[in-house]
Order: structure tokens, then C-alpha cells, then sequence
């Protein structure tokens, strides 16, 4: 590959089109850290002079850019959580979930009954949330606080909800601003569309 070939990559296919603006995630995470700020639980948390009184869990590896920004948020609000990372994945044949979450890579710091919140990418079929949700819980949460950037309701399998939504997401495959197709597009500053795809209204 030449040099102007590896500058050029990423948009040589065609740039996702934009479904969320990285304006409009910016101005999201404002409010979203705003609300989360004045969550009962996090408040009180904060408030106690315990450094790192809420821990943060990111959801790897979709979740690594929302969580940076809403942390940088929540800083500016006088939250300042620890950060502590979990994968989790669905194996099955194919492109098919089993529906069986597994986690790949364990939270490796002590929760110590501490305020969890979990902060990843989408909440889709529900299963990931559920699973880490309970996973927290079981490793001493006092609380499991969930925050996700995009939720596509249409897509739920088993009954999931997350406390933080940034947006309603339609039912179609994105990528971008930390989430990928086959390992591409995480770097996008903006949630779009692979070129092509069509999208379908949220059912509800
Ligand atoms: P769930 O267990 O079906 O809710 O899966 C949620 C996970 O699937 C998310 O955390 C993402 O990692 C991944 N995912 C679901 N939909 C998409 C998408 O449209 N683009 C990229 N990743 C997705
Ligand atoms: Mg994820």
C-alpha cells in the first residue's frame, strides 16, 4: 500500500452517511451528563469524601468513545468516577446471536460496593446490558446506573432498559464514533450509516 493509499482509506469506499452529528452527540452528552449529575444515587456518591465514590464500568470495545466523553462531562460537574472495563460477546453460528453472553475480558478492580455506572455503545437485543447489569451486581454494585449512547428498541429480545439514552436509534447497522463494521469506522467523530443501508423506522 502507498502512502496516499493509507491516508486515503477510510473514505476510498465511501463515507457512512451521518445519522447523528458529532455536534449533535456533543450537545447530548451536555445534557445527559447534566441529568446523570443529579441522579440520587451519583449525587449522593459524589458527595461523600471518599475519592472515586462512583466507579464507572465502559463496555469495550464499542463503548470507549462515549464513555471518554461523558466522563469529561461528568468532570465538569464535579463527578469524577474511577474507570474500570468489561467486553462482553454473543457467540453463535454465523451472524446469528445465540442469545448466550460471555465475557471476554472480566472487570479486573475491586467494586467494593461501590455505584456503578455502566456506559456502552447500544442497547440492541438487550442482552449485553442484562448480562453486565447482573455481572455488577453479582461483583458487590451497591447500584448499577446504565447509560448508552444509542438504543434501538425495535431490536429487543428479552425486556432491557437503560437509565441514559443519548439517542433513539432506527433499526439499521451503524457505525462510527466507536463502533465498527468488521473492525472499520470506530473513529468517526459522528453515529452513521454504512452506505446502502436502509433503514426502517423504530416499531415503537
Ligand atoms: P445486545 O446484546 O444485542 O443489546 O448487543 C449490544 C451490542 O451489540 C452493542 O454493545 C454493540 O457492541 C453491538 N451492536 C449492536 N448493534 C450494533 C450496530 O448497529 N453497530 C455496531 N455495533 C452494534
Ligand atoms: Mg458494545
Amino acid at each position: 500500500m502507498t502512502v496516499s493509499e493509507t491516508r486515503s482509506a477510510p473514505l476510498d469506499r465511501g463515507a457512512p452517511d451521518v445519522l447523528f452529528s458529532a455536534g449533535q452527540i456533543a450537545a447530548r452528552i451536555e445534557v445527559l451528563a447534566d441529568e446523570i449529575a443529579e441522579n440520587p444515587v451519583i449525587a449522593a456518591a459524589a458527595r461523600t469524601a471518599r475519592p472515586g465514590s462512583v466507579l464507572s464500568v465502559c463496555a469495550l470495545r464499542g463503548g470507549f468513545m462515549f464513555a471518554a466523553d461523558l466522563l469529561r462531562a461528568l468532570s465538569a460537574r464535579r463527578i469524577d468516577p474511577d474507570i474500570g472495563f468489561v467486553q462482553a460477546a454473543s457467540y453463535g453460528a454465523g451472524t446469528v446471536s445465540s442469545g448466550q453472553v460471555q465475557m471476554v475480558r472480566e472487570l479486573k478492580i475491586d467494586i467494593g460496593g461501590r455505584p456503578v455506572l455502566l456506559i456502552d455503545d447500544i442497547l440492541d437485543s438487550g442482552r449485553t446490558l442484562v448480562h453486565l447489569e447482573s455481572y455488577l451486581k453479582g461483583n458487590g454494585a451497591a447500584d448499577v446506573i446504565s447509560a448508552v449512547l444509542l438504543d434501538k428498541p425495535a431490536r429487543r429480545a428479552v425486556p432491557a432498559e437503560a437509565d441514559y439514552v443519548g439517542f433513539t436509534c432506527p433499526d439499521a447497522f451503524v457505525v462510527g464514533y466507536g463502533m465498527d463494521a468488521a473492525g472499520r469506522y470506530r473513529g468517526l467523530p459522528y453515529v452513521g450509516l454504512l452506505p446502502g443501508a436502509s433503514v426502517s423506522p423504530p416499531s415503537i
